[in-house]
C-alpha cells in the first residue's frame, strides 16, 4: 500500500510517498518540500493569494521529484492523501484539487487528512518512534494544545491556548524586535546569545490549575519593555522601527527572556498534563518543537520525572508532506480509512477544523 501525500495548508508545499504495507510504521520512500519563506519575507508574513499561486507552481514538479527519489511510476501509487484543513482556504484547495484529480485519473482512493493529526503522528517517522498512549504537546504557528493520544484517531483535548499560540508568541515578539519572518527561528537564534534573566516577562496561567495556555499578555509585556528601553536611549524613540534604538545586547536579552518565558510555560504545563493523566510518555510536534531550548528543558524535566520524550526529526517539525502521507498510512493500518468514501472524488476543505471534531473513522 503506497500512499502519496500532499501538504499545502500554509507556506510550504510538501509531497511525500510512504509504504504502509505490513504491520510496521509506514516507511518514507520519498519526500520533497518547497518553502515559500523567501517569497513572503518581503511582506513580513504570509500573503495568502501568493501562497496559493506558488503551491500551484510547485506541486507537480515536487511530485515528480518524489516519484524519481522512490524510483516508482505514478501508476504504482495505491492511494492519495491531502491536507483538508485547518489552514488557508485557497492554499488548501490547491493540494486538494491536485490530489483528487490525480486519484481520479488513476482510479485510486483519496483521503483528506487533518493537518494537526499529521503533526501529532510525525514522530513515528523518527528513529525513536513512540508507543501509544502518550501526551502530545502540539506547538505550531496557529495552535498550542495538549492532547491525550490513545491510538490513531483517538485524541482527547486536555488543554489549549485561550488566545495566541506559542508560535505566534515567538513570531510577534520577533516582529517587535525588528526580526524577519518567520520570527520563531530568528528569535531563537538571537536568544542563544542573550541573558534569559535580564527581563522578567510574565508566565501566563502557569498556576491556573488547568492545562490551558495564554500568550497574548507576553506580547504586550515585550512591547512595553522594548518601548521603555527605546525611550531610555539617548537617540530617543524609534525612527523606522520601534526597536532600532536598542543595543544589540538589549535585543538579545529581550529575545532570551521572551523565549525563556514561553518555554517555561510549555514545559511546566506538559509535565502537569503527564501528572494528571498518569502517562509516562510525551510527544512534541509542530514548528515550535524545533526550538532547541524547549527540547533541552523538556529533556531535562522529563528525565527527572522518569518520562520518555519523543520529537519528530528536526526537518519534519515544520509543515511537510511526509506527515500527511504518514497519517494516512497509519489510518489505513488501523482500518480507519473509508475507501468507499475515498473513491467518491468529491472534496471540500476545512480552513477551521478543531482536531476534537475529527471522528475516528470519518476520513
Ligand atoms: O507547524 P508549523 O510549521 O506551521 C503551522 O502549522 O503553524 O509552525 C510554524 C511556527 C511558526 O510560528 C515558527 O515561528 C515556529 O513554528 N518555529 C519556531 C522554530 N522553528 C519554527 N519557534 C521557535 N523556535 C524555532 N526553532
Ligand atoms: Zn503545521
Amino acid at each position: 500500500m503506497r500512499i502519496l501525500g500532499f501538504e499545502s495548508s500554509c507556506d510550504e508545499t510538501g509531497v511525500a510517498l510512504v509504504d504502509a504495507s505490513g504491520p510496521g510504521v509506514p516507511r518514507l520512500l520519498g519526500h520533497a518540500l518547497h518553502s515559500q519563506i523567501e517569497m513572503h519575507q518581503a511582506y513580513g508574513g504570509v500573503v495568502p493569494e501568493l501562497a496559493s499561486r506558488d503551491h500551484i507552481r510547485r506541486v507537480l514538479p515536487l511530485t515528480e521529484a518524489v516519484l524519481a527519489q522512490a524510483g516508482l511510476p505514478l501508476g504504482d501509487v495505491d492511494a492519495i492523501a491531502y491536507t483538508r484543513g485547518p489552514g488557508l482556504a485557497g492554499a488548501l484547495l490547491v493540494g486538494a484539487g491536485v490530489a483528487v484529480s490525480l486519484a481520479m485519473a488513476l482510479g485510486k482512493p483519496v483521503h483528506g487528512i487533518h493537518h494537526l493529526e499529521g503533526h501529532l503522528l510525525s514522530p513515528f517517522l523518527s528513529a525513536d518512534p513512540p508507543e501509544f498512549p502518550f501526551v502530545a504537546l502540539l506547538v505550531s504557528g496557529g495552535h498550542t494544545q495538549l492532547m491525550r493520544v490513545d491510538g490513531v484517531g483517538r485524541y482527547d483535548l486536555l488543554g489549549e491556548t485561550i488566545d495566541d499560540a506559542a508560535g505566534e508568541a515567538f513570531d510577534k515578539s520577533a516582529k517587535l524586535l525588528g526580526l524577519g519572518y518567520p520570527g520563531g527561528p530568528a528569535l531563537a537564534r538571537l536568544a542563544g546569545q542573550g541573558d534569559a534573566l535580564a527581563y522578567r516577562f510574565p508566565r501566563p496561567m502557569l498556576h491556573s490549575g488547568d492545562l490551558d495556555f495564554s500568550f497574548a499578555g507576553l506580547k504586550t509585556a515585550v512591547l512595553t519593555q522594548v518601548k521603555r528601553l527605546a525611550h531610555a536611549r539617548p537617540e530617543g524613540p524609534a525612527t523606522s522601527h520601534l526597536a532600532d534604538p536598542l543595543t544589540e545586547q538589549q535585543k538579545t536579552d529581550v529575545a532570551a527572556s521572551a523565549q525563556a518565558a514561553i518555554v517555561e510555560v510549555l514545559v511546566k504545563k506538559s509535565l502537569a498534563a503527564l501528572k494528571t493523566t498518569g502517562l509516562r510518555r510525551l510527544v512534541v510536534a509542530g514548528g515550535v518543537g524545533a526550538n532547541a531550548l524547549l527540547r533541552q528543558q523538556l529533556d531535562a524535566a522529563c528525565a527527572r520525572a522518569g518520562v520518555r520524550v519523543h520529537y519528530p526529526e528536526l526537518h519534519l517539525c515544520t509543515d511537510n508532506g511526509a506527515m500527511i502521507a504518514l497519517a494516512a498510512g497509519l489510518r489505513a493500518q488501523a482500518g480507519l480509512l473509508d475507501t468507499a468514501a475515498g473513491a467518491a472524488y468529491r472534496f471540500d476543505v476545512r480552513p477551521r477544523w478543531p482536531l476534537a471534531d475529527l471522528e475516528p473513522a470519518s476520513i
